[in-house]
């Protein structure tokens, strides 16, 4: 579903160069859930918007669905990104004037609201435990409830992938539990293709498969060191 070959991607700032990610392989199957761990500065972020097509490479492939993109124009990545993929960003990013059940609508407004638009967030907001708030304003909901306002709306375009960049990061562990258990109903469900990445070892073993990003290099964990996080389950 998400394939990066030979990935490089430099930032250069007047005279600086940071080599933030350096030939990166990877290859993410369709239904796969995916967790990527590494320090705060390691790349996260920038890997994300590579895998999400927000961010252009400076060297590789990246093919979504099969398809390559690293030689595409903007508009037709832009094509990719809307069929495609959804992401769920830590500051959950809901439009402050937007009540709850119009943010989960706002991937669709652009083109056309209807009844049927309305029904699909009303159910996407039952699915994730908010239908009695769907007229809340987001200054109104706390940051967990916010954070499911967000995943209904990721969720509003039916896309085949969820990219998730420090998702519960603003959260207590218990509603980050609650958020980790939604993400992992609706993996188990709708077969999306899942990435998460976080500096937090402890969200690991949520997932199928982990890998570490390290000085640029994206390692995948080994199974016996991936089962250490799978026993805290
Ligand atoms: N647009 C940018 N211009 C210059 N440097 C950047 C830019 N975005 C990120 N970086 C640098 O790339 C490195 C990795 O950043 P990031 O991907 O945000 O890491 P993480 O998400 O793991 O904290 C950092 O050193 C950061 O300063
Ligand atoms: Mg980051």
């Amino acid at each position: 579903m998400i394939q990066l070959r030979d990935v490089s991607k430099t930032f250069t700032a007047g005279s600086e160069r940071v080599d933030v990610l350096k030939d990166i392989n990877v290859s993410i199957e369709e239904g796969e859930f995916v967790g990527i761990i590494g320090p705060s500065g390691s790349g996260k972020t920038t890997l994300l918007q590579v895998m999400g097509l927000l961010e252009n490479v400076s060297q590789g492939e990246v093919l979504i669905a099969g398809e390559e993109t690293s030689a595409m124009s903007t508009s037709e990545r832009k094509g990719i990104r809307n069929k495609h993929i959804s992401y769920v960003f830590q500051q959950y990013q809901l439009l402050p004037a937007l009540t709850a059940i119009e943010n989960v609508m706002l991937p669709v407004l652009q083109f056309k609201k209807n009844k049927s638009i309305e029904e699909r967030a009303e159910r996407l907001l039952d699915q994730v435990g908010l239908s009695h708030r769907k007229k809340s304003l987001p200054a109104k909901l706390s940051g967990g409830e916010q954070q499911r306002v967000a995943i209904a709306r990721a969720l509003m375009n039916n896309p085949d992938i969820i990219l998730a960049d420090e998702m519960t990061g603003n959260l207590d562990e218990e509603t980050s539990g609650t958020i980790m258990k939604l993400f992992k109903e609706i993996h188990e469900q709708e077969n999306k293709t899942i990435v998460m990445v976080t500096h937090n070892t402890d969200l690991i073993h949520h997932t199928n498969s982990a890998y570490r990003l390290r000085e640029g290099s994206l390692v995948e964990i080994p199974q016996v060191e991936y089962d250490v996080f799978k026993t805290k389950e």
